[in-house]
């Protein structure tokens, strides 16, 4: 069956986060290379990827619907995800709303929730890719980059947001609200342990990651920016180093969607990723079910451990279910 496509999705707009500790958190987010951005109140602070997509974050407040993360301590507390046009919002809203709140604010966004709970916002598309000079590389025998140094970067600045990985009880439980009544795709399943998502047809490989958490219950996992090149994923990382922020994982390279990457732990209750060079899909792309082996975390990763077959790291944060 083809792919509908009717909100006609473009992907992650915003991410806005409740934590704990806000101070540590707005460090990051400038240490992470983003921009500050004006804000219409005070109290929420608006960081953008040269694109515009956002993150936005307030103070934990857990007597406050709108300021309460899922799951407790620091985390989510809505994702707002892109259509192209109006039409596509009204549509959204008729959808939602047969069997949910499906409500428009002053601004224009629809706000609604999933069926575990995750506040969804939609709003036309506010992002712009920002044209930049892309890499050029040296094969042998196929020189693409003559007479000019290789780029080097001191800082990453990331360009956009590229996914959201949510930790669930029930993976496959979690995916069919998607798939069913948003018309998202599933691209590739993990191990038995995840399922990644598309919003559209073409573009992304995955906008959202569910995966079974060992702890119970709904929580972010982990945000990814997509960086423009492979040195840019070191550069930014070793910025990240020197202001003694902590690795999750990394550098390494995915195995599932061909990310470069490197994972830090951020104090927004889940790590951040720097990500280069993931696969971007057609309709055509067939998805694959990856079987669950040790090493389908990364094809490499540095610093990650191996022992007796078991991989410490991420992947060993989730647990093994059928879906
Ligand atoms: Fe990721």
């Amino acid at each position: 069956m083809a792919p509908d496509n009717r909100f006609r999705f473009t992907g992650i707009e915003c991410v806005k986060f409740a934590v704990e500790n806000l101070a540590e958190a707005l460090r990051f987010a400038n240490d992470w290379g983003l921009a500050p951005a004006e804000s219409s109140d005070p109290e929420v602070k608006v960081f953008r990827a040269v694109d515009g997509s956002e993150v936005q974050v307030v103070a934990a407040d857990p007597a406050r619907a709108d300021r309460r993360p899922i799951g407790g301590g620091s985390g989510m507390c809505e994702i707002v995800w892109g259509v192209e046009d109006r039409a596509a919002l009204q549509a959204l809203a008729d959808e939602l709303g047969r069997d949910r709140k499906a409500e428009f604010d002053a601004e224009g966004v629809l706000h609604s929730v999933d069926d575990l709970g995750i506040n969804l916002g939609f709003r036309i598309a506010q992002r712009r890719p920002v044209l930049y000079e892309v890499t050029r590389f040296n094969a042998p025998g196929r020189p693409d980059r003559l007479n000019r140094r290789a780029a080097s970067y001191q800082a990453a600045k990331p360009q956009e947001i590229s996914h959201l990985a949510i930790g669930v009880d029930d993976a496959g439980q979690a995916v069919k609200f998607y798939i069913e009544r948003l018309g998202f795709i599933i691209s590739d399943r993990y191990a038995n342990r995840g399922i990644f998502l598309r919003c559209s047809p073409a573009g992304n490989h995955h906008h959202v990651f569910f995966m079974n958490a060992k702890a119970p219950g709904t929580r972010f996992n982990h945000l990814a920016f997509k960086v423009r090149d492979i040195h840019e994923v070191i550069g930014g990382g070793q910025h990240l180093e020197s202001l003694d922020w902590k690795t999750f994982a990394g550098p390494g390279r995915h195995m599932v969607s061909s990310a470069c990457f490197w994972y830090f732990q951020s104090p927004f209750g889940g790590s951040w990723e720097y990500a280069a060079d993931e696969d971007v899909v057609t309709a055509e792309w067939e998805s694959q079910d990856f079987a669950a082996t040790a090493h389908i975390f990364s094809e490499w990763t540095f610093g990650l451990e191996k022992s007796d077959g078991t991989l410490k790291g991420p992947i060993s944060a989730s647990k093994v279910q059928a879906l």
